[in-house]
């Protein structure tokens, strides 16, 4: 008998393409998940709209009319809570999260971050990846943990830099990457087949030593290199 759908809240600050990937994805049964409902920090972004256009709930939690980091996550929490996911998508959120907040979703909570982590965590990594003189640039989902943008991997995607890329071309060629990797990686959670244990993400039974990598229209995973 096939599962019951994985039920996600995918939090947003701004356009939303990788949601309309998930909202694709889901629409197209490659990904078996109900998106119970998209948060945004900001009022008025594209990826409202594109929540809306889908019939799916939104908020609007803005952190300008809190006083604290704090205050503003436990209202989050509350808001997330209130939907019941089993998981939690960053996607595009823009935000730095509290210790409690993290702990609360530890093993439960995904963030895409559009570099090869451990690398260029933070912002503008496009541009900095050029500035470094970097042959190959990338995309990382992984588990958050307390550290920024950093957290157990999931899967990588890796692009080659060509001579004429820009932090634009990077960005949107980046993006592709991240409407593939994403989908996929909450997919494989509603199959049971990532988890989280130990403190570890686990992948097949396996913990993730080195993750899978996308690359060149291919999935390389080799679970045993260590
Ligand atoms: C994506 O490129 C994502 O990797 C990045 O924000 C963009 C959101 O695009 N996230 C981070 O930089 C997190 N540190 P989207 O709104 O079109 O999905």
């Amino acid at each position: 008998m096939p599962s019951s759908p994985l039920p996600i809240v995918v939090l947003i600050s701004g356009s939303g393409s990788n949601l309309q990937a998930i909202i694709d994805a889901i629409g197209t049964l490659q990904l078996n998940a109900e998106i119970k409902a998209v948060i945004s920090n900001k009022a008025g972004v594209k990826g409202l709209e594109r929540a809306e256009k889908a019939g799916i709930p939104t908020r609007v939690l803005q952190h300008t009319d809190f006083d604290s980091r704090e205050a503003f996550d436990q209202a989050l929490a509350g808001l997330i809570d209130d939907f019941n996911p089993r998981l939690v998508i960053l996607a595009g959120f823009m935000r730095i999260l509290s210790e409690d907040f993290v702990t609360h979703y530890m093993g439960r909570m995904l963030n895409i971050h559009p570099s090869l982590l451990p690398d260029f965590t933070g912002l503008n990594t496009h541009q900095r990846v050029l500035d470094a003189g970097r042959s190959q640039h990338g995309v990382s989902v992984h588990f958050v943990t307390n550290e920024l943008d950093s957290g157990p991997l999931v899967i990588q995607a890796v692009i080659d830099i060509n001579p004429e890329d820009t932090a634009d071309s990077l960005a949107e060629r980046i993006h592709q990457q991240e409407h593939i990797i994403y989908p996929t990686s909450i997919q494989w959670f509603a199959e049971g087949r990532l988890c989280w244990k130990d403190n570890q993400a686990w992948l097949d039974d396996k913990p993730i030593r080195v993750p899978p990598r996308w690359q060149n229209g291919q999935l390389i995973y080799k679970p045993d290199v260590t």
